[in-house]
């Protein structure tokens, strides 16, 4: 098999201008970075390259505008956090990317940077586009992708930018996240449990009906168990469901039986009327019309405590529930502080993943030790299937 085509510290890469995408896709409110997690780690390898005098522009998507300008998905609050860590000239530029935009960055110097607007605010991104990726390449010598947790989308700051400049590679922090991944999977010692937490079951189906196969315990939370509830029968008022999700249920049942993989589905939960509101405990049967389902309940975190006592090694996808309001934390803060104590005192292999995952153990006070934190999400899933990523596919 090729091998990813790793950038090393022997490049020259004075007064080149680096392309370099990076995953600054963090969470925002009213405009305020709500977890930092992505950009603070994408910092020793840009002051790595300010030091060795790169000229860098910098790509990043936020969100998912669908090619369309949105100011709520401004790339501003991240570029004034980048100010304020960098102690050089970072620009912002928002303006198109064409023949002309080379021409414009001609006043970048040497260790500076220019961080360009959300990326998906061009539809050419999101399509793959061509022409688009011939414009983008043409504004830099090398081309580094840092950002593994995007590294599953086949989009042009991806994939085809690649096809048109003359050195592509991976950078440090997509390297150490593969290795980690790579490493735990070879290693891992069973029991396997997998913990997958989101809403979108047919987003997660192939991953399940995957991991059926190589793991022996299968952990349903978040939203994505409502249609698992549904699906048994319960009524969960106006939870999100996801519509026609029974066939795929039906399937992971029937797999999981042939596989001998246990799925553990919730057996009770945290409510509200509202996702500002306080949290009620419910059993599956008597949630009321206007209700929604937010969190886990006790009965299911003792539940998971236990199957994680009874693991050698976990791999967590997805908060367990609405962690952004505190009273629906506690499922997801509680699975947490259960892997962080087996990985510290019993030598269990555990590894999160995921965007939402990380921001809702960085709300909890306790600080936490798991054997590898990945940035990425779905990349990190599909990474798992064993799928090959288009994005690491092109640095080959
Ligand atoms: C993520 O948050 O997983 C990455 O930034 C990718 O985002 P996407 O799912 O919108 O492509």
């Amino acid at each position: 098999m090729d091998k990813i085509k790793y950038f090393s510290e022997n490049i020259n890469v004075q007064s080149k201008t680096i392309i370099l995408r990076l995953d600054l896709n963090v969470p925002l409110n009213e405009k305020k970075i709500q977890d930092k997690t992505r950009i603070l780690l994408s910092l020793p390898f840009l002051k790595n390259l300010i030091v060795r005098k790169a000229k860098i522009i910098i790509i990043s998507h936020l969100g998912r505008p669908k090619g369309i300008k949105n100011n709520e998905l401004s790339l501003t609050p991240i570029y004034k956090f980048l100010k304020e860590q960098l102690e050089t000239n970072v620009y912002f530029f928002m303006g198109d990317i064409n023949e002309e935009t080379k021409s414009k960055f001609s006043y970048l110097k040497e260790g500076e940077i220019i961080l360009l607007e959300n990326i998906r605010f061009f539809k050419e991104e999101s399509q793959n586009d061509e022409n688009f990726s011939k414009k983008l390449a043409s504004l830099g010598d090398i081309y580094i992708n840092d950002a593994f947790s995007c590294s599953h989308r086949k989009q042009a700051s991806i994939h085809k930018i690649t096809e048109y400049i003359k050195e592509a590679y991976a950078g440090p922090l997509l390297e150490k996240e593969v290795n980690a991944i790579n490493s735990i999977v070879k290693n891992k010692k069973s029991p396997v449990t997998c913990i997958i937490g989101g809403s979108k079951i047919s987003t997660k189906i192939n991953v399940i009906t995957n991991l059926i196969k190589n793991v022996n315990n299968i952990v349903i939370v978040g939203a994505m168990a409502n249609n698992f509830l549904t699906f048994k029968g319960f009524k969960v008022g106006k939870s999100i469901v996801e519509k026609n999700s029974e066939k795929i249920i039906d399937s992971i049942f029937f797999e999981a039986k042939k596989y001998n993989c246990n799925i553990s589905i919730p057996g009770d939960c945290s409510v509200s009327k509202d996702f500002e509101g306080s949290a009620k405990i419910k059993k599956y049967d008597s949630i009321e019309e206007n209700e929604i389902i937010l969190d886990i309940g006790p009965k299911t975190i003792k539940n998971i405590e236990n199957i994680i006592d009874q693991s050698n090694t976990v791999l967590w996808n997805g908060p367990a529930g609405y962690f952004e309001n505190k009273d629906f934390s506690i499922g997801t803060l509680s699975i947490a502080k259960k892997i962080s104590e087996n990985t510290s005192k019993k030598s269990l292999i555990s590894i999160l993943g995921g965007g939402d995952t990380i921001s809702a153990i960085n709300k909890g006070k306790d600080k936490f030790t798991f054997t590898h934190l990945s940035t990425a999400g779905g990349a990190f899933l599909e990474y798992l299937e064993g799928k090959d990523l288009p994005g690491l596919n092109v640095l080959k």
